[in-house]
């Protein structure tokens, strides 16, 4: 009888390696155990010295094509000056400062009431140029800069970080260091779950304050394109605060009109070669809703001629073959797909599981109720989904997969990381991903993207360069 178990045992277990082989994919014997992240406390980041001295200071795209810059940063006062950022380029003696004044808002969540939340749309700048910002007054002044991506074109190589769950732990810390070590990184591209400050007894807003002076090293330096999660929508009816995204509407402004968005939680912008569209998951996107009118009209828009790059942002993945938030982007994958799939979109960057995958070029639009056709196939029209919520926030590790590993599924690894995507050309961009426990130059997955518009040959994964 034990025998016979056991024989079952092993010929099943043959069964399932020949079909991993068969199919391809490729499930990483690198898990980590599931245990919570251990946050960063409070006290790690206190708030820089000096009378009202600005904080927590963080830079995103202000405007469509890249000649803007959305200044945001946090005083504990609004006294005069402190709403104003001064501006010039780097390049330059410094005499000719231009300056811009904020718009200043506060909001209160709880017992708590935010210090004075700054945001500056600088806009005219130069393509391809670094310029030194100032902001403060008195002794309390502090200086940072940032670059100016190339002119929009078809050929402009850039290279975006990805990040996604990024949290506060010291699994956080490691991740965006690891990143900020890569020297190519010219902005970042973040799937949505910004501080996890809904993770403590009230919301504690503190951490939204913490997580702020966490980033700030990177975030004021180059721009992050935000998306949001569900740790962003802080709805708690229980304490009385039943307005969505109040506390992530406050502190992170984003350029949404200057693409027709009627919401901050979807917009696009144009980057070098890239078109990146920002969607929100947690949003209504039906047929007839704000968002789906906005896509539908958005997706005319792209020029392919102009940004061959097609990249869409959103946070819950859409192909998710872990067990953690299974199935939980499937209706607006059933919504938006066919038109992703038409429009020739090259990556969707998700975040939301707190691990790492990389799909096949699969679609799974034929199916309707009546055909039974309900399974992903290959399509060389279709983007590659990478799910990278791999930042390492204090929920921990999502290491629970589904088993046999899914046709659709090429690498998947329950580990913390980041990504690269280095847009070479208008055909290839190469992508790789970087796990926490390597230093940043060591690569565990990557690829050869090829672009879908110009070049929509099948790809292959560079296997060799895994570890
Ligand atoms: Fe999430």
């Amino acid at each position: 009888m034990r025998l016979n178990r056991l024989a079952f045992v092993f010929s099943t277990a043959v069964l399932l390696s020949i079909f991993v082989v068969i199919h391809g994919g490729v499930t990483s014997s690198y898990v980590r155990v599931a245990e919570p992240s251990e946050e960063m406390p409070l006290e790690t980041f206190p708030p820089p010295a000096g009378l009202n001295a600005p904080e927590q200071v963080h830079i995103t795209q202000g405007d469509h094509a890249g000649r803007g810059m959305i200044i945001s940063w946090v005083t504990p006062l609004n006294v005069e000056g402190s709403n104003v950022v001064k501006y010039w380029i780097a390049d330059s003696d410094g005499s000719e400062k231009k300056s811009v004044p904020a718009s200043t808002s506060s909001y209160r969540y709880y017992d708590y009431t935010s210090g004075y939340l700054h945001h500056a749309t600088i806009k005219g700048l130069k393509y391809d140029t670094k310029y030194f910002y100032q902001l403060g007054t008195g002794r309390s002044i502090r200086q940072f800069f940032f670059v100016t991506p190339p002119k929009v074109g078809p050929d402009v190589p850039y290279t975006f970080g990805v990040i996604g769950d990024l949290g506060q732990t010291y699994a956080s810390n490691q991740t965006l260091y690891n990143y900020m070590s890569n020297p190519k990184g010219q902005a970042v591209l973040f799937a949505g779950d910004l501080s996890y400050a809904d993770d403590h007894p009230n919301h504690d807003q503190r951490k939204w304050d913490s997580y702020g002076r966490f980033v700030e090293p990177c975030a004021a330096y180059q721009p992050f394109i935000w998306a949001a999660g569900n740790h962003e929508i802080d709805y708690a009816q229980s304490i009385g605060e039943t307005q969505p995204f109040k506390p992530y509407k406050h502190r992170y402004h984003v350029p949404y009109r200057a693409s027709k968005s009627t919401s901050p939680l979807w917009y696009s912008i144009k980057r070098a070669s890239a078109y990146i569209i920002v969607l929100s998951s947690y949003s209504a996107y039906d047929k007839y809703t704000p968002q789906n009118s906005w896509l539908e009209d958005e997706l005319k828009k792209v020029n392919r001629s102009e940004t061959p790059w097609l990249i869409v942002l959103v946070h819950a993945p859409w192909y998710n073959s872990n067990n953690y938030h299974y199935m939980e982007g499937e209706s607006m994958r059933v919504t938006f797909e066919p038109w992703f799939v038409q429009n020739k979109v090259d990556i969707v960057f998700a975040g939301h599981v707190h691990a790492y995958e990389r799909s096949e070029r699969v679609s799974n639009i034929k199916y309707n109720i009546t055909d039974g056709m309900s399974y992903p196939v290959k399509d060389q029209s279709a983007p590659v989904y990478i799910t990278i919520g791999d930042g390492g926030n204090i929920e921990g590790i999502a290491n629970s997969y589904t088993d046999p590993q899914p046709s659709y599924s090429a690498y998947r690894e329950a580990s913390f990381g980041h990504a690269i995507l280095d847009i070479k050309n208008r055909t290839h961009a190469h992508y790789t991903w970087h796990r926490n426990q390597d230093n940043e130059p060591v690569i565990a997955d990557s690829i050869w993207l090829k672009n879908r518009f110009y070049l929509p040959e099948e790809e292959t994964a560079s296997v060799d360069s895994r570890v």
